[in-house]
């Protein structure tokens, strides 16, 4: 391989196009109509970069997250991890996969089982993933407690409604990144939150993004998280791509006029003040 040679996205997408019926549309004697909730969009995440996916609600990014999850299938369209298409993954390619790829929502610390004790949470994809158990598996809850900033001691017997709703998002970073994923898709993680404490948590991501090197396909709607997170950012409008580049580069200067309403709608603070209100 020549060094011109570009790598191998991790996650790359061809054409996807996701239909989904419109409600109510289906009578007697009308044809159901069919919306394009995602339409015709490319994508590739490489290894280590951030990608901010941002468009207003119901654009579709979503459901662009969730195929690229392997969780909704595409009507059209293929998705290559790590140059292999997944729709044919078998056996332990499709495991790896499962493995590699997480989520983090928008709500996930309300996911977790209420019976179950944050360390029983982690505990679960452990077993699953790594085969870790007794007390390796132990000691590794721990120690992801303690990289999500909540002190093991602490919190690894406690129940989920014992806790702020921004340690049990914590919780439910401590969870995706259990099984040692490469990319995590990020739908909104902290939108559900108290404005007060967003920052911590998109400082712990930022952080552990750099620390572990990982890979986000971070979805939000706030402009200023891109600017202090994202390398390149993607715009969508109605399914479609609208506007990619470089996170600055579309933030100084947008050429979409859907990026440029969507930037005059929501002042996006300096880089250096995010950073501060985020420390
Ligand atoms: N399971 C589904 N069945 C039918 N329609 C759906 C389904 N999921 C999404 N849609 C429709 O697809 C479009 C895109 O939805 P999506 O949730 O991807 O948007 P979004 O950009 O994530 O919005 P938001 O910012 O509000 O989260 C919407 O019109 C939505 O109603
Ligand atoms: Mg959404």
């Amino acid at each position: 391989m020549t060094s011109t040679t570009t790598p191998t996205p991790l996650l790359e997408a061809r054409n996807l196009s996701r239909l989904f019926p419109v409600r109510g549309s289906a009578g007697l004697f009308r044809a159901r109509q069919m919306q394009r909730a995602v339409d015709d969009v490319s994508v590739a995440i490489h290894a280590g970069e951030v990608l901010a996916l941002v468009g207003e609600s119901g654009s579709g990014k979503t459901t662009l997250g969730r195929m690229l999850l392997g969780l909704t299938p595409p009507s059209e369209g293929t998705i290559l991890y790590k140059g292999a298409d997944i729709a044919s993954h078998a056996g332990e390619a499709a495991r790896s996969f499962r493995r590699e790829v997480q989520v983090v929502f928008q709500d996930t610390g309300g996911s977790l089982n209420p019976r179950r004790t944050i360390g029983q949470s982690i505990a679960l994809p452990l077993a699953y993933h790594r085969r870790l158990d007794g007390r390796a598996a132990a000691r590794e809850i721990d120690a992801l407690l303690d990289q999500v900033g909540l002190p093991a001691a602490h919190f690894r017997d406690r129940l989920p409604h014992e806790l702020s709703g921004g340690q049990r998002q914590r919780v439910g970073i401590a969870r995706a990144l259990a099984s040692n994923p490469s990319l995590i898709v990020a739908d909104e993680p902290v939108s559900a939150l108290d404005v007060s404490v967003r920052a911590q948590i998109l400082r712990l991501m930022s952080d552990l993004q750099r620390e572990r090197k990982l890979s986000y396909l971070f979805i939000t709607h706030d402009l200023g998280v891109v600017r202090a997170l994202a390398d390149r950012v993607m715009v969508m409008h109605h399914g479609r791509v609208v506007e990619s580049g470089s996170a600055d580069a579309v933030l100084d200067a947008p050429s979409d006029p859907y990026t440029q309403r969507l930037l005059a709608a929501t002042p996006v603070p300096d880089p250096s003040r995010q950073l501060e209100e985020m420390s």
